[in-house]
């Protein structure tokens, strides 16, 4: 395995030579690191499955490079909101759902008649895609059930501990720190009567969608986040996605707690978590949170900060997520306690992931 560092034509060339020979190649874009193949090669799909441990049910989305692309492989007629989301958001991190012409493999699409597809904004993408000449298949770059990749190297300490995936890639292409930091968002305008469903929330923000079609031609089903007590015996998961090694924690902010009682609680669950354990702690950097970490940690040295961003600027916390789940993997933390942010413009992504990360009830607590 080589990682390809210069972006130098002759890398992107030897990517895509990779590609066309029906291997895997991990590649950045604005949003996370993906895992392509040739979304036409049936075999090839396969391998980015077998690479990732991915349950062979999880569609992946293609991705072109250009509206010209698209048109010619994607031929169809489009609703209207698709048009004016097209024009305002692509290239960018927006996935629609189209139908599926007959040349997508069902190992894509995991045999539904619908396929995701969009254009990244990412240079390095779309000279990878351009260069192959056919779309190509890409989940996020990470083992099934484990946090997406925004850095080459996340990729290769993930992806590569696998046999599976060493057998069948050749690549990484390293092209920095993904911009966006999460996933694009999904979104479902054909199969619901010309409303726009937003599937998973992501880049482009439900203000956002809501701004060019218009609030009555977006519905999204708010997760509802539940909390419990905190129980320090680690649960038993119900389901994993976006999980790092350690327990993921995420404190909710309680509006009803005063600042005092807030500190309180946060040092007693601190204090119930066991003082061998080393703990990671993922904050706002204006929080009081943070206040009170930099206090608590003078008297221990088994708390490792993250700073994730500030509290006014929801883009910037949104790059740092998985960024800082790897992060403090590698730090091997037993726990990772995580500040939850409101659910506005990309804190409704971010809570998206991390309510998600924490897996369970008993992670989600109230502070
Ligand atoms: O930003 C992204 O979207 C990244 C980069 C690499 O482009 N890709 C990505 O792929 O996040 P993946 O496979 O990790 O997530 C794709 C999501 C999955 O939740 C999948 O279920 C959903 O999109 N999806 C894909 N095709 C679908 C379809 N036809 N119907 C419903 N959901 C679909
Ligand atoms: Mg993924």
């Amino acid at each position: 395995m080589q990682f390809l560092c210069q972006q130098t034509q002759l890398n992107i060339k030897k990517a895509a030579d990779s590609i066309l020979s029906g291997k895997v190649v991990g590649f950045p874009t604005e949003t996370v690191y993906g895992l392509g193949a040739n979304a036409f090669n049936e075999q090839a799909v396969r391998s980015i499955f077998k690479a990732k441990g991915r349950p062979n049910d999880n569609p992946l989305i293609v991705h072109v490079s250009s509206l010209n692309m698209f048109n010619s492989y994607f031929n169809q007629k489009l609703p209207r909101t698709y048009e004016l989301l097209i024009n305002e958001f692509w290239p960018g991190p927006l996935t629609i759902l189209i139908k599926s012409p007959s040349q997508i493999p069902a190992e894509t699409t995991a045999n539904l008649n619908t396929v995701g597809v969009r254009i990244p904004y990412h240079p390095i993408a779309r000279a990878l895609i351009e260069c192959s000449g056919v779309p190509l298949a890409a989940p996020s770059a990470n083992s099934s059930g484990k946090p997406s990749t925004t850095t080459a190297l996340h990729v290769y300490e993930d992806i590569f501990q696998r046999k599976e995936a060493r057998e069948v890639m050749d690549y990484i292409i390293d092209g920095g720190r993904s911009d966006i930091g999460l996933e694009s968002t999904v979104i479902d305008g054909i199969t619901v009567d010309g409303k726009v469903r937003v599937l998973r929330p992501g880049g482009v923000t439900v203000e956002d969608l809501k701004r060019v079609v218009g609030d009555d031609n977006v519905v999204y089903e708010k997760m509802e986040i539940k909390t419990a007590d905190f129980k320090p015996t680690t649960p038993g998961m119900k389901y994993k996605h976006y999980s790092p090694k350690a327990r993921v924690l995420l404190l909710m902010n309680d509006s009803n707690t005063n600042k005092s009682d807030k500190i309180k609680k946060l040092k007693e669950l601190i204090e119930s978590l066991d003082t061998n354990d080393k703990i990671g702690m993922m904050t706002l950097e204006d929080s009081l949170m943070t206040n009170e970490l930099m206090n608590i940690n003078k008297s221990s040295n088994n708390l490792i900060p993250y700073f994730i961003g500030p509290s006014n600027n929801p883009s910037i916390v949104a790059s740092n997520i998985f960024a800082g789940l790897h992060s403090l993997d590698k730090h091997q933390v037993e726990y990772i306690l995580v500040e939850g942010v409101e659910e506005r413009n990309e804190g409704l992504a971010i809570m998206n992931r991390l309510y998600k990360a924490a897996g369970n009830l008993e992670n989600v607590i109230l502070i």
